[in-house]
């Protein structure tokens, strides 16, 4: 039986942190054997609230950083497809059909538009109608490889409702052409930034990128909140509070289990200082970098090697969405489409292809 299909990506704003590998990328690269997956890199989407020329001349550079971490993550292209959003033109295609599909106030209330203007000093009178359709061009994202399962953060779960809407919408209106696809929901939805109070976040200056080196690990380490309130290490204490951010952390990236248990035990009683504790997890973090940082080291000698995925990655895309495309419009049965489709029947293949 053919595998299911999975899609989901990122916007090219930057480096990834850890944030992002446990909230999505870590079931991504659990799930490349079980789905057939596909990731996108939504530069289009960067353009609802970076549309200049300076914005768009940063996206190369940015590109090759997210392709670098993905590689670095363990994404396998030989298993995955993975690729660029703008280069795939029956994107723009349906993203226009599903326009149609949903409606206006119910894409307005979702917070998650009003929270990407904000965070790009953006007036909510300042929204741009593309900003507002955010979650119409995710859809087209989602269902243009017809994908079953998307793994997100808890921050895109209302975008993976939506596309559920417009497909059900679709399928009712036209004729059954798209899966309804689930959100997958990594085990920490929301990783807590370094400094505690907010969720990591490039933009908030509070996060553990992929790439950083075993320096950057240490100080940031360093520099992490435990428990204000303990102002000496003889001073018992709950490692367990939210707040903890190092003990937070320990729980999802030290391994080693019974050293976090015998840690919080001695924390309990006031009889370890933050120094060992951070000591530990600094060590943990780099073990767990490490291979990572390999990885994404011998990529990045290699741009050619990069692109050539990227390039493939397009290509295998763009059969896939040539086949949806198919579907839907067979579905719809536009007169006008039909015509069009006739003419390109009748252009002769060119010299090369031939
Ligand atoms: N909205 C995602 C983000 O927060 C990026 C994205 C664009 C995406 N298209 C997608 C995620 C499709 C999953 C599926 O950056």
């Amino acid at each position: 039986m053919a595998k299911k299909r999975l899609l989901t990506g990122d916007r090219p704003t930057g480096k990834l942190h850890l944030g992002h590998y446990v909230g999505s990328l870590k079931n991504r690269v659990a799930l490349q054997d079980e789905y057939e997956c596909f990731f996108i890199i939504a530069d289009l989407h960067t353009l609802t609230t970076k549309p200049t020329k300076d914005d768009i001349a940063q996206l190369r550079h940015n590109i090759f950083e997210i392709v670098l971490d993905y590689l670095a993550a363990g994404i396998d292209p030989e298993k995955s497809t993975i690729f660029v959003q703008s280069a795939i033109h029956q994107t723009y295609e349906l993203n226009l059909i599903f326009e149609m599909l949903v409606t206006l106030p119910r894409l307005t209330r979702l917070p998650s538009i009003k929270d990407m203007a904000r965070a790009a000093q953006m007036d909510d009178e300042a929204i741009p109608f593309g900003l507002v359709g955010y979650p119409v061009l995710q859809a087209v994202d989602i269902l243009l490889p017809r994908a079953h399962i998307v793994p997100v953060g808890k921050d895109n779960e209302a975008h993976v409702e939506i596309t559920r809407e417009i497909a059900r919408r679709f399928n009712r209106m036209y004729g059954k052409v798209f899966p309804l696809p689930k959100a997958l929901i990594g085990e920490v939805p929301t990783l807590i930034g370094i400094y505690g109070k907010a969720k990591m976040s490039k933009s908030l200056n509070n996060a553990i990128f992929l790439s950083d080196d075993e320096e950057t690990i240490n100080r940031k380490v360093r520099q992490m909140h435990t428990d204000p309130t303990r102002i000496r290490p003889d001073i018992p204490a709950d490692p367990d509070k939210p707040t903890n951010v190092v003990f937070r952390y320990h729980d999802i990236f030290n391994p080693n289990k019974e050293e976090v248990e015998e840690l919080k035990e001695r924390y309990r009683k006031g009889k370890v200082g933050d120094v060992e504790v951070k000591r530990k997890l600094a060590r943990a973090l780099n073990e767990f970098l490490e291979p990572i940082r390999e990885r994404r080291a011998k990529y990045a000698q290699n741009p050619k090697l990069v692109e050539e995925i990227l390039v493939e990655g397009i290509r295998r895309m763009r059969a896939e969405a040539a086949e949806t495309m198919g579907l839907v419009h067979e579905a719809m049965g536009m007169y006008g489409v039909e015509l069009g489709r006739r003419l390109e029947e009748e252009t002769p293949p060119s010299p090369i292809e031939a």
